[in-house]
């Protein structure tokens, strides 16, 4: 068992990594919770034992589930069940799980405690650590939400034994993110150690900005860093009919940032082999899907949440991770028409 310390001031928690670690529900909650209310999906076949008094309730399936009418609901069944300031929340489930019902947690009664039980490896090493919650708007996704930290985040490798194939693959696109993060090589560790080490590494930035402050650069620890690889990947998410899950976007995401970086002579080709090594090394593609219109994705990346005038990608360089913005978008539709995209 790993515990890994997520060092926000006075919100401070542990994530605790390992083999069975559900089972330390009861020793995570707050102090005086009375009774819990567990958020969860149907197929999710995880049991938690809060060790108190406790009502399960189900959101549906999907980003389409993701939404404040969810919240709604689970905030309807919290107060018939007659849930208060003193007691908690326990999300069950993958990333959207731990997002609704997180952000659920942080307005219902102006906020009360959740635990986190991520079941799903993106879960795990992404959506259940650093406080972010939220739901989707028919505009766009997350656009409503709340910086809502956990009481403490349970990381139960146990469960990971019904994950399926695609979901094992969307979390290993993130995982191959954090081996360029910092220099730790992740390649040889056992799944628990790594799964506690992108956690360490995800802490450790988010400890830094907590809130996303805006103007921060990632070489000062801004949490923008934690994008990388995303700006191709959100593109290739809602380009063309290629059904990625978003970790197998990020892969892409991540060998083109580094095919990007080698354009502008920030790295040299070393390095961009060692991105494709990576991600191939998790079975995740390193191509760019076939078909694939460049303008299209250049003008996706130019809608980017994260683009203030000109192209924003994190890249890497002499200085390891920098958030660059204002890139030539020719320069970037070059590099897809080199990768497969004119
Ligand atoms: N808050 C953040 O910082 C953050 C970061 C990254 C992603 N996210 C959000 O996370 C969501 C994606 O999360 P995800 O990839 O975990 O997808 P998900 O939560 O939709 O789960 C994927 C599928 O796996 C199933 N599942 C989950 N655990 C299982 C298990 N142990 N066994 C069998 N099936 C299981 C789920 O029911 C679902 O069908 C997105 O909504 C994204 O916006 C949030
Ligand atoms: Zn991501």
């Amino acid at each position: 068992m790993i515990r890994v310390t997520v060092p926000v001031g006075d919100r401070a928690y542990e994530v605790v990594v390992g083999r069975g670690v559900r089972k330390l529900l009861p020793d995570v909650l707050p102090a005086g919770v009375r009774r819990v209310a567990i958020v969860t999906q149907d197929r999710i076949p995880v049991d938690v034992d809060a060790g108190v008094p406790s009502e399960a309730f189900l959101l549906g399936d999907g980003e389409q589930a993701k939404t404040l009418a969810s919240v709604a609901a689970l905030c309807s069944h919290f107060a018939r069940m007659g849930l208060t300031r003193t007691d908690a929340v326990v999300a069950v489930g993958g990333g959207m799980v731990t997002d609704v019902g997180g952000f659920a947690a942080a307005v219902y009664h102006r906020g009360i405690a959740v635990v986190h039980v991520p079941t799903t490896l993106l879960g795990m090493v992404d959506a259940a650590v650093g406080g972010k919650t939220g739901v989707n708007l028919p505009e766009g996704k997350n656009l409503v939400g709340a910086f809502w930290q956990p009481a403490a985040v349970l990381c139960d490798t146990e469960v990971l034994e019904t994950l399926p194939e695609r979901e094992w693959r969307s979390g290993y696109g993130e995982m191959a993110k954090y081996h360029f993060l910092t220099g730790d090589d992740l390649s040889a560790m056992p799944l628990d150690d790594r799964v506690a080490r992108c956690v360490a590494i995800k802490a450790a930035v988010v400890a830094g900005d907590e809130r996303e402050e805006p103007g921060r650069s990632p070489s000062q620890g801004g949490r923008a860093l934690l994008n990388y690889g995303h700006t191709l990947a959100h593109a290739l998410e809602i380009a063309g009919s290629h059904d990625l899950r978003h970790g197998e976007a990020v892969g892409i995401g991540l060998v083109f940032a580094a095919e990007l970086a080698q354009t502008l002579e920030r790295i040299g080709p070393e390095r961009v082999a060692q991105h494709r090594e990576v991600v191939a090394g998790y079975g995740l593609d390193t191509e760019l899907p076939p078909g694939l219109d460049g303008r299209e994705l250049l003008e996706l990346m130019g809608r980017d949440k994260k683009a203030l005038g000109g192209l924003t990608f994190v890249l890497d360089g002499a200085r390891g991770m920098e958030l660059v913005d204002g890139i030539d978008p020719r320069v970037v539709g070059a590099t897809l028409a080199r990768l497969g995209a004119p």
